[in-house]
């Protein structure tokens, strides 16, 4: 089975307020695409190394500055590759995926063949991370690729919800009426990575690019595309050390904790 990735790092990081584009800003000593990206490629199950390639989407103007940041992850330079994002992380995604080229031996069509059934890509599974999620465990990704190899087209990593959540109306005066509290048993928080067979996540996405003039459409997610096709996704346990910098609080976390 080929596992390919796309790491989602063309963001500008505009919470979190640095100069420098976020998936570029150090932590613990590198640059948070680096960290991730090394824990896609460190991924393993007991055959070895899971995933074959990952393509990194990056800010356009900051390609050469990724490329050097990520060159001295691989002795195979060919296994990480940099190409440029989208406007929107949906659209980078969708960059990422017509960048993956099927590999030798498929006998699928090239990537801009929109014609391909999935059939043609069925051994093929993509996972989909945020480089925002630096310190993911290499046991995280192994766990959602082996979800998918076991038969589930869509898996998600999750987390039970803590905090309790209330559904609210319209706010006024800065205090907002509660309609309602959510069954905080039934909530989980997703993270990434998120895996698909590819040929899904594909059409998921050509599928949402016909309407992406309709805003009220927009997903947060891959496998909010997905769900939109009607197919299942799976929600696997997840792991705190994958959470998301977004806040420079969020930062200064990340660098106390590390992988811890
Ligand atoms: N992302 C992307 N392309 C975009 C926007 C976001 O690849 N056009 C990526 C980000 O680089 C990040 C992930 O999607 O790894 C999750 O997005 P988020 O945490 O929102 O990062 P930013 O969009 O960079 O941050 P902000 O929303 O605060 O500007
Ligand atoms: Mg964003």
């Amino acid at each position: 089975v080929s596992v390919v990735a796309v790491l989602t790092a063309a963001g500008s990081g505009s919470r979190l307020g640095h100069a420098l584009p976020k998936a570029l800003v150090p932590v613990r000593g590198e640059p948070l695409v680096v960290h991730a990206a090394r824990r896609l490629l460190d991924a393993r199950d007991a055959r070895g190394p899971l995933v074959d390639t990952v393509v990194v989407t990056a800010p356009p103007e900051h390609l050469a500055a990724f490329g050097t940041a990520l060159a001295a992850l691989t002795v195979d330079p060919g296994r990480v590759r940099v190409v440029a994002g989208g406007a929107t992380r949906q659209a980078s995604v969708a960059a990422g995926l017509a960048a993956l080229v099927p590999p030798a031996g498929s006998s699928g069509a090239g990537p801009s063949d929109t014609t391909s059934s999935d059939d043609d890509e069925a051994a093929d599974v993509v996972l989909v991370h945020d480089a925002a999620r630096p310190f993911v465990p290499p046991e995280l990704v192994a766990r959602v690729v082996a979800a998918v190899e076991a038969g589930h087209d869509a898996v998600v990593p999750g987390l039970p919800v803590t905090d309790t959540v209330k559904r609210v109306g319209a706010e006024l005066a800065g205090a907002a009426p509660v309609v309602g509290t959510v069954e905080r048993a039934q909530l989980r928080a997703v993270q990434t990575p998120q895996g698909f067979r590819l040929g899904l996540l594909r059409r998921a996405h050509d599928e949402a690019a016909r309407h992406a003039h309709d805003e009220s459409l927009a997903a947060t997610d891959d496998a909010g595309l997905v769900e939109r096709l009607g197919a299942t996704v799976v929600v696997v346990p997840g792991d705190e050390r994958a959470a998301k910098i977004t806040t420079a609080r969020d930062l200064r976390v990340a660098e106390l904790l590390g992988d811890a």
